[in-house]
């Protein structure tokens, strides 16, 4: 239980640390670092600013971050810098004796706003009619601590970008059909490389609680939730041919939050550690169009000056509510801690905790 005053509701940054040097800020989060120590840890998701991430005590992809916040016993405070739907995600993982903060509570993630629970429980009404028992719903970490918890009810399981496939394998080998939320593309990439046909995939549209597909429906293996992600859905086919026209020897690599037509037009497809690695692995002087966030896209950029990278829609911006994190709320939140007030707290209500960490554990346990 929290004894601590905890605060869900959306604050603003106070005035003093928009007026704050980058020095005095830099100096403010070293010196809180150093005398908590171990008692203090922040995680930071690779689409975090420069400004955030170099304080981070770990740098990862989701997956890489679920893990460490479910075996990190030490923290007393864990200061997530990423998005509202991780900071959950470690609440739920660590015990009640450690405290979770989001320095930003408007840090949340358009994707996941694109299923809420009660959308997936008149959905799961209407799909359980017409399949019975024969559907398993899965959904990416990308979604509310209330869906996880609806999917670990009913048997399911969470999945990331490193190990949709994993587990996409792992829920036909319980049920005939799955249903995955709340991104169509992971969705239907995913399948699609395991063999699935598009035309045995439907979508379920939320908005008008109906199925969208032309055909018989005992023919349908993949049910994908109509949710994209807003940041690269702005990756097109069009860009793919820019770059291949322009750059002929460049090599595309994308997040499979891209859509499949994408996906299918690059050279490789991967999560945020997936398009790191392959970048580190690469050979001086090869040459790279990424489709990811900017952060991540540009850091790689400064990395590797031996490569030439460039991302692959010249346009892009970076996530904003990744963005939200910047060095003066982390500072706000760092001393809220210092001081005791702690703002920001991230706290899962206990028995949505307990149906959602099945479904979390579910996917550590394959993964
Ligand atoms: P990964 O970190 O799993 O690659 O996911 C990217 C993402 O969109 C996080 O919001
Ligand atoms: Fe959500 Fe897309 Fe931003 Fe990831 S990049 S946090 S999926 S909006």
């Amino acid at each position: 239980m929290n004894i601590f005053q905890t605060t869900e509701k959306t604050n603003h940054l106070p005035e003093k640390y928009k007026t704050m040097s980058v020095e005095e800020l830099e100096g403010r989060v070293k010196e809180i670092k150093e005398k908590l120590g171990k008692r203090l840890y922040i995680p930071g998701h690779h689409y975090q600013k420069d400004e955030v991430i170099q304080f981070a005590d770990a740098t990862g992809d989701s997956l890489k971050l679920a893990q460490l916040s479910a075996d990190n016993r030490d923290a007393e405070f864990i200061v997530f810098c990423g998005v509202h739907f991780m900071a959950e995600t470690a609440d739920i993982l660590t015990t009640d004796n450690q405290t979770v903060f989001l320095p930003d509570m408007r840090a949340g993630c358009s994707m996941a706003d694109m299923a809420d629970i009660h959308q997936t429980e008149r959905a799961w009404e209407k799909l359980y009619e017409l399949f019975d028992d024969t559907i398993l719903p899965l959904t990416y970490v990308n979604s509310t601590a209330a869906i996880k918890a609806f999917v670990g009810e009913h048997g399911g399981a969470t999945v990331t970008s490193s190990n949709a496939s994993k587990m996409v394998k792992w829920a036909f080998k319980q049920k005939e059909r799955i249903l995955f939320l709340p991104d169509q593309h992971l969705g239907r990439n995913t399948a699609y490389q395991l063999g699935v046909p598009v035309d045995e995939m439907a979508i379920w549209n939320p908005q008008e609680n109906q199925l969208e597909y032309d055909g018989p429906v005992e023919k349908i293996k993949v049910i994908l939730w109509k949710g994209h992600c807003s940041v690269h859905e702005n990756f097109t086919t069009a860009n793919i041919e820019s770059v291949r026209k322009k750059y002929p020897d460049m090599r595309i690599i994308v997040h499979p939050e891209c859509s499949r037509e994408v996906v299918n037009l690059s050279d490789l497809a991967g999560s945020t550690n997936y398009i790191i690695n392959q970048i580190e692995l690469s050979h001086p002087d090869t040459s790279w169009a990424i489709g990811t966030e900017t952060n991540l896209v540009n850091r790689l950029i400064k990395q590797h000056p031996d490569k030439h990278i460039i991302s692959l829609n010249p346009y892009m911006c970076v996530c904003l509510t990744m963005n939200r994190i910047d060095l003066p709320h982390l500072v706000w939140c760092l001393e809220s801690i210092e001081s005791g007030e702690r703002t920001n707290v991230i706290k899962v209500e206990e028995t949505i905790s307990f149906h959602a960490n099945l479904a979390l554990n579910r996917m550590l346990a394959q993964s």
